[in-house]
């Protein structure tokens, strides 16, 4: 059989095009059995950042070779629709969104309606993660509900739409904006994040599959036969759009929000209207900062063209408007394979299983293990060795798993028991007191994974700070392969080491993450290095330098002395109010009980682990062997006359947009510094609104709320002299 162009090209020899021909015809039924997993069962086997990359793949091909396109490709379709509700046709199409992935991409759509149409302004939102439904009111009574289902056909889900408190059943009306005698309203159903881990939790403990994420929830809660059931889903809603009208006609998208919202139905509170696409950057910006800090999950920016007559000039595809885009943020949510489960021994004994995942890159990095807290954990999130597996990154926190895919398993996975050994030191684990959740090792002193990790931490940032001795360098003082022995059994002696005893020392290559030796890749050995010593046996420049930096270190002030002897519960926060209120190691370690519980920032949990540690004599000799070798037991009195004036004392203030000179951190420690709380919401008891260049919708609210309003010119002369006098003088200025 001949192949021939559109215009008329012989195509039987090319070769790309047969490669493209047979992954068209393999892609386009794959992402039809994918979108029905996802509309129909809820139950979608890949992310949505994996899907919409198959999705690309093909309309790329597709445009390439329009010859490929079939009239039923995934391409031409909006979502699909089940059979198990009632088939309603919705009065107007509901469209789709154009998705793009990168600020370019926003920019050249921009650019397209520009020339056509210049001097628009854009209505900027966010893209609610959820489901699309599509409410008629008529004469201001809900008359039904619907589920988008192909665009034009969806399923009838009115008894479970009734059940969503957010969801008025009758609209009021204003003089501004009577109700209309028909209303075909879009939005979508969405499931709260805040809601979502106790859902799965609960989920899994009745024996239920837990949901891949917070949409899957929303679709699957709002897809229940027993509309009692949706009842108890804590299920909201948003409106985003109009269908079908009559007695309403809007000049703007912001004109419908007005109108929606004068009559009860909710709308987004983070809508902008914004007259250059600079601006749209920022809101892109802003909102990718705060996308985990939202109601709900939001994957992405929606821009539209305000004016509804410009909206209606540039028309739409058969799938898409043209004067709407979706920008998506790049994924932070892929599956891979959980290929094990094993436990590592932190500093303080406790023993944290851990997900070991086939590498895969979530939002910029590659990731290979993730956190699961412990044993409850991973039964509470129900997943299983050999699962595959949501991963999420949420902004640079840690990975985490959220949730298993229960639709691909195939029977082989395993059930996750937890270690009854340590399996650094062989000790049998134990919760450390009746009831806790968590097992810890009990062999404190000298097992090798405890130690590794206390000296690291000690070494760190947040203690004595001491360069050239990371992590590896740490696990070869505590667990060398030679000599026999090692060079500290505890923390003791880490001020004491002399270079001789260094020098002998082979080690294992140690992850970080994991505390696991590493595997040369080429031999398939664990990696064993002479960390202190170079060839001819004489000390490397690092083993010098990290001997003369704990030398430096031993000045460093009390606050990480003290977070450096790795005490249950103290962190470097209370480490410096105990520094702070006592000055001094030995008046810390002899105090009451209730003293310490007293201090500021403290309290009884801290206070009783303190007493805890001390009462043990290794722990005491820790102490002795550092005083002995010089290290800071007692801070001097603060010089008075270094503090900052308290100009700000107590004043809560909101920083909004750039300030000039100053990142966002240091503007708040500024702040700070003057003895103002820098807070991130504004308040009727907001003292001061900060608004730097393109400030936020903090501004706004400041107005509105009559707070005071700061320039960002101004920042400095405010922190010299404190907020600006405002007509209600005797407004409180407490803070939140
Ligand atoms: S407007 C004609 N605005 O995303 C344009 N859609 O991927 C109609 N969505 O079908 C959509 N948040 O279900 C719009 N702020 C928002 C949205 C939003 C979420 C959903 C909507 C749409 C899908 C397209």
């Amino acid at each position: 059989m001949s192949t021939t162009d559109a215009d008329g090209t012989d195509r039987t020899d090319d070769p790309d095009f047969e490669r493209a021909r047979e992954r068209v015809e393999a892609l386009a039924p794959e992402i039809t059995a994918h979108r029905r997993r996802y509309y129909e069962d809820d139950a979608p086997t890949v992310s949505d950042s994996q899907f919409d990359e198959l999705m690309h793949e093909l309309v790329d091909l597709e445009t390439r070779y329009p010859e490929l396109k079939k009239n039923d490709s995934p391409t031409e379709q909006v979502g699909t629709f089940s059979q198990a509700f009632a088939p309603v046709t919705h009065l107007e199409k509901l469209l789709s969104l154009q998705d793009v992935f990168s600020t370019d991409e926003v920019r050249a759509w921009a650019d397209r309606i520009t020339a056509e149409v210049p001097g628009e302004q854009y209505l900027c939102e966010v893209k609610i993660d959820g489901l699309a439904v599509d409410l008629v009111y008529e004469r201001g009574r809900l008359a039904r509900a619907a589920t988008r289902g192909d665009g034009t056909t969806g399923e009838d889900v009115s008894a479970n739409v009734a059940t969503i408190a957010a969801v008025p059943q009758h609209l009021t009306g204003t003089d501004a904006f009577p109700v209309p005698a028909l209303l075909e309203v879009r939005g979508e159903v969405y499931f709260p994040t805040a809601d979502f881990t106790r859902l799965n939790e609960a989920q899994v403990a009745a024996g239920k599959a837990p949901f891949a994420n917070p949409r899957n929830a929303a679709a699957g809660s709002l897809r229940q036969k027993d509309a009692a059931k949706t009842a108890e889903r804590p299920l909201s809603f948003i409106a985003h759009g109009l269908g079908a009208l009559d007695g309403f006609a809007p000049d703007s998208q912001s004109h419908a929000y007005a109108a929606l919202d004068a009559w009860g139905l909710p709308v987004s509170p983070y809508w902008r209207v914004v007259p250059t696409i600079d601006e749209v950057f920022a809101y892109i910006e802003e909102f990718g900062e705060q996308r985990h800090r939202l109601v709900h999950e939001i994957d992405g920016i929606v821009v539209k063209i305000d004016d509804t007559g410009v909206q209606r000039r540039l028309g739409a595809t058969s799938r898409t408007p043209r004067w709407a885009v979706a920008y998506k943020f790049p994924p932070e949510e892929v599956n891979t394979r959980l290929l094990d489960i094993k436990v590592s021994i932190g500093r303080t004994g406790r023993a944290t299983p851990y997900a070991v995942l086939d590498p895969v890159r979530v939002a910029g990095s590659e990731v290979e293990f993730a956190t699961l807290h412990n044993a409850d954990q991973v039964k509470a999130k129900g997943v299983l060795v050999g699962d595959l597996v949501v991963v999420r990154k949420a902004g640079d926190v840690i990975p985490e798993i959220v949730a298993p895919v229960v639709a691909a398993r195939t029977g082989e996975e395993t059930e996750f028991t937890m270690p009854e050994r340590c399996p650094e030191c062989d000790h049998v684990l134990a919760p450390a007191a009746e009831g806790d959740v968590d097992l810890r090792c009990p062999n404190a002193r000298s097992c090798p994974g405890q130690l590794r990790e206390r000296l690291a931490y000690l070494s760190g940032r947040s203690c004595f700070d001491v360069d050239r001795m990371g992590y590896i360098a740490c696990a070869a003082l505590v667990q060398p392969l030679e000599p026999a022995e090692p060079v500290l059994t505890d923390e003791g002696g880490v001020f004491d080491l002399r270079i001789e005893e260094l020098l002998p020392i082979k080690a294992v290559v140690r992850d970080p993450d994991t505390g696991l030796p590493k595997i040369d890749e080429k031999t398939q050995e664990q990696k064993v290095v002479t960390y202190f010593a170079n060839k001819d046996g004489e000390p490397k420049k690092t083993a010098v330098q990290m001997l003369e930096n704990l030398e430096a270190a031993k000045a460093q002030p009390l606050w990480r002395v003290v977070n450096a002897l790795s005490i249950r519960h103290v962190g470097p926060v209370s480490a410096q109010a105990l520094a702070e209120h006592f000055g001094d190691l030995d008046r810390i370690a002899d105090a009451a009980e209730e003293e310490i519980a007293a201090v500021d920032g403290v309290g009884p949990t801290i206070a009783a682990a303190i007493k805890d540690w001390f009462a043990v004599d290794w722990h005491r000799g820790i102490v002795e062997r550092w005083r002995a070798s010089g290290v800071r037991m007692r801070d001097e009195a603060p010089d008075p006359s270094e503090a900052l004036p308290q100009t700000l004392d107590g004043l809560s203030v909101v920083i909004t947009g750039g300030i000039p000179g100053y990142t966002r951190e240091g503007a708040a420690a500024a702040v700070k510094a003057r003895g103002g709380k820098p807070t991130s919401s504004v308040s009727k008891k907001t003292g001061a609104v900060v608004a730097g260049e393109k400030p936020g919708s903090k501004y706004d609210k400041a107005v509105e709320l009559g707070v005071p309003i700061v320039s960002g010119e101004d920042f400095e002369a405010f922190l010299a002299s404190g907020p600006p006098a405002t007509a209600t003088e005797d407004d409180e200025n407490e803070p939140e």
